[in-house]
């Protein structure tokens, strides 16, 4: 696929691109043991599919990606999986940095930070305020992330708010639950993509995605390549949202 390709001026469905693109990246594991590699060859190769994915909604003018990278379940994994996945983002994060300037790309972590190792949480808070002021495109990755710990963490602040007078609870109204959650200010995903086949959620932005348009891509996330992004964008540009109200007359018949 060509540069231009991936240039909103000349994007088809540029008046249908998502907002906000949500990636369940998935497969790493199947894509190495298919070709008896280590499962850390797969995470490995996974990353180049993830730059791949940044560089495309950069250039398309996309406002957010939200990449999920390591689930709170995923510490349940063998503890040499664990430490390599953790090895691996050390590793890519100062080298990244200059990449995600270059394409005005703002880099935050979602997630439970209070869970992740020092010096991983170091490394990331340094490219959070590297990139702080880049406004092109806004990179969350999902690090010791869960919808559902996401949406403890919301109900203590609330109840903590509550608690101390600021507000009562029946001001409690949905945005703002939505502005205590770690994804507050950004809109909700449009597009949810899963790699790898599987048809589940997996605990991942469970308030966010109420009304996503799901994706499933039968590729593992190590094959998930520009035409993988651009098939996934045009389905969703056929899709019709409906909101739970009437048909959309411009989609369909
Ligand atoms: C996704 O790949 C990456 C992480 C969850 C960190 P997997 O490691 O889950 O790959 P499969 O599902 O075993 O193929
Ligand atoms: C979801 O993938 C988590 C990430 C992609 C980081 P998993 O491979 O952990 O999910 P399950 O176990 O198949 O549900
Ligand atoms: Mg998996």
């Amino acid at each position: 696929m060509s540069d231009e390709a991936f240039d909103r001026q000349e994007w088809p469905d540029a008046d249908r691109l998502p907002r906000h693109v949500a990636v369940i990246m998935d497969g790493n594991g199947r894509w190495a043991e298919s070709r008896n590699l280590p499962k850390i060859a797969g995470h490995r190769a996974g990353t180049d599919a993830a730059r791949t994915t940044i560089e495309c909604c950069g250039r398309l003018g996309i406002e957010a990606l939200t990449l999920y990278s390591f689930s709170t379940e995923n510490w349940n994994r063998p503890p040499e999986e664990v430490e390599a996945l953790m090895g691996l983002i050390l590793e890519m994060l100062p080298g990244e940095q200059d990449e995600l300037m270059r394409r005005g790309v703002r880099f935050r972590m979602i997630g439970d930070r209070e869970g992740m190792p020092g010096r991983v949480m170091k490394a990331i808070e340094a490219a959070e305020a590297r990139t702080a002021g880049n406004t092109r495109l806004t990179l969350n990755i999902a690090l010791n992330y869960g919808g559902r710990q996401e949406l403890v963490h919301a109900m203590h602040t609330l109840g903590e708010r509550i608690a101390s007078g600021e507000i009562r609870p029946d001001q409690i109204d949905e945005a703002m639950v939505s502005s205590t959650l770690w994804t507050a200010g950004l809109p909700d995903p449009d597009l949810l993509i899963r790699t790898a086949g599987e048809m589940r959620i997996s605990n991942f932005l469970l308030w966010q995605i109420s009304y996503a348009e799901i994706v499933v891509d039968e590729r593992r996330w190590p094959d998930f390549d520009e035409a993988a992004m651009a098939e996934a964008l045009r389905a969703y540009a056929r899709r019709d949202r409906r909101f739970g109200a009437r048909p959309d007359e411009s989609t369909t018949g």
